[in-house]
C-alpha cells in the first residue's frame, strides 16, 4: 500500500450543486486521517500554475456544505492533450506540463471531481501514471456506471417547483406553457421533473417527437375540459426527422451551445392548435443555488469514499452510487459513454399510463 501524505483535489467541467459538499468531505476526512489536502483551482490548471494551489484545512471548508458552485473554480479546457499553453516559464504541451508538474509536487494522488469530459481526461492522466480517483458530477445524470450523480436531485427539485408555478399561470390564462430544461443527450431531468411537476407532455432526446401528435394530445385535453397544458422539453430533444436546436457552434473547450428547443416547440404548437403559447427556459438556474439534502448526502458519501480509496491505494476508478453502497468502478468502463433514459424505464411507462405524451 502506498504511503499517502498529500492529495490534490480539483473540480472540472460545468458546475453542479454538491461540488462543495464533496470538497468539504474530502478535506475533513483526509484531515482526520492525518493527510493533507491541496486544493487545485480551475481544474488541472491548479497543477500548472503554482499560485493556483493551496492547502485546505477544515477551517477553509466550514460553511460550504450548503453552497452551490465550487470554491476551487472550474474551467472547460476541452481536450488538453497536445495543446500548447504559455506560462511565465515558457510554452509547453498542456498535458505534458501537467505530468511534469505533478512529478515536481509532493502530491501522492489526485481526486478529480467532474463530468464525462473531466473523467475522460483524468483517465488519460491515470494511464500516464498519475494515481487518481474520479468523482462523478452532472446535473444531467448521464454518467455511466453510477445510479446517480449529485446535482441531479437539486436540478429536478428546481424544475418541479418551476413547473408548479407555471401551472397556475397556464391555467389562469388557458395557455400552453412550454418549459425547456437541461439535458443534452439524456432526458433524466425532463422525465423526473416532468412527472413530479405533473407535465402533460415530456419531450426528450431519447424519443424523437412528432409535433402533430403533441398538438393532438393538447387538443384532446381541451376536449375533456383541461384548457391548458404544460409541455416539458429537454434542450436536446429532437423533432422526428429534424435536428437538435443550437445557438452557438462548438469551439475549443466547449461543446455546441444548445438552445431554442423550447421556443421551437412553442411556436409550432401555437400554429398547430391556435392556442396562446408561452415558453420558459430554466437554463443555468438548474445548476445554481443550494444542493438538496439528497445531493449533500450523496456528495458527502462520494467525497468520503474517494479519500478511503486513495488511502487504500485503489486508483483509476470512479466512486459510484450502487444503493445501498458507494463502490469503485474502473474509469475505463465509464468514459466515452452516455447513460440515457432507457425506453422501458418504469417512470416513462407509468407516465404513459397516466396519459402523458412523449410525442411518439
Ligand atoms: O452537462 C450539463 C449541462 O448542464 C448540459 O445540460 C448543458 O447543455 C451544458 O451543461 C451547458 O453548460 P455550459 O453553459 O456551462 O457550457
Amino acid at each position: 500500500m502506498p504511503t499517502i501524505r498529500k492529495i490534490g483535489v480539483l473540480t472540472g467541467g460545468g458546475d453542479a450543486p454538491g461540488l462543495n459538499a464533496v470538497i468539504r468531505a474530502v478535506v475533513k476526512s483526509a484531515y482526520n486521517a492525518g493527510v493533507t489536502i491541496v486544493g487545485l483551482e480551475d481544474s488541472f490548471d491548479g497543477l500548472i500554475y503554482p499560485e493556483k494551489s493551496r492547502i485546505l484545512t477544515p477551517r477553509d471548508v466550514t460553511g460550504i456544505l450548503r453552497l452551490g458552485g465550487t470554491i476551487l473554480g472550474t474551467v472547460n479546457r476541452g481536450d488538453p492533450f497536445h495543446k500548447p499553453i504559455t506560462t511565465p516559464d515558457g510554452t509547453f504541451d498542456y498535458a505534458e506540463r501537467v505530468m511534469e508538474m505533478f512529478e515536481r509536487t509532493d502530491l501522492d494522488a489526485l481526486i478529480c471531481i467532474g463530468g464525462d469530459g473531466t473523467l475522460a481526461i483524468s483517465y488519460e492522466f491515470y494511464k500516464k501514471g498519475i494515481p487518481l480517483v474520479g468523482v462523478p458530477k452532472t446535473i444531467d445524470n448521464d454518467i455511466v456506471g453510477t445510479n446517480s450523480s449529485f446535482g441531479f436531485d437539486t436540478a429536478v427539485s428546481f424544475a418541479t417547483e418551476a413547473i408548479d408555478r407555471l401551472h397556475t399561470t397556464a391555467e389562469a390564462h388557458r395557455r400552453i406553457l412550454v418549459v425547456e430544461v437541461m439535458g443534452r443527450h439524456a432526458g433524466w431531468i425532463a422525465v423526473h421533473g416532468g412527472v413530479a411537476g405533473g407535465a402533460d407532455v415530456i419531450l426528450m432526446p431519447e424519443i424523437p417527437y412528432d409535433l402533430d401528435k403533441v398538438a393532438r394530445c393538447i387538443q384532446d385535453r381541451d376536449a375533456w375540459g383541461a384548457r391548458f397544458s404544460i409541455v416539458v422539453v429537454a434542450e436536446g430533444a429532437i423533432p422526428r426527422g429534424g435536428e437538435m436546436s443550437f445557438i452557438a457552434k462548438a469551439r475549443e473547450g466547449h461543446q455546441e451551445r444548445l438552445g431554442g428547443a423550447g421556443l421551437f416547440v412553442a411556436n409550432e404548437l401555437e400554429a398547430r392548435t391556435g392556442k396562446e403559447t408561452r415558453s420558459v427556459v430554466l437554463g443555468h438556474l438548474q445548476r445554481g443555488g443550494a444542493p438538496t439534502a439528497f445531493d449533500r448526502t450523496l456528495a458527502t458519501r462520494f467525497g468520503g469514499k474517494a479519500v478511503e480509496l486513495v488511502l487504500a491505494g485503489v486508483f483509476g476508478v470512479m466512486v459510484a452510487n450502487h444503493p445501498p453502497d458507494i463502490v469503485p468502478v474502473p474509469l475505463g468502463e465509464v468514459v466515452g459513454k452516455t447513460r440515457t433514459v432507457p425506453l422501458d424505464y418504469d417512470l416513462v411507462h407509468t407516465a404513459r399510463a397516466l396519459g402523458v405524451s412523449f410525442g411518439d
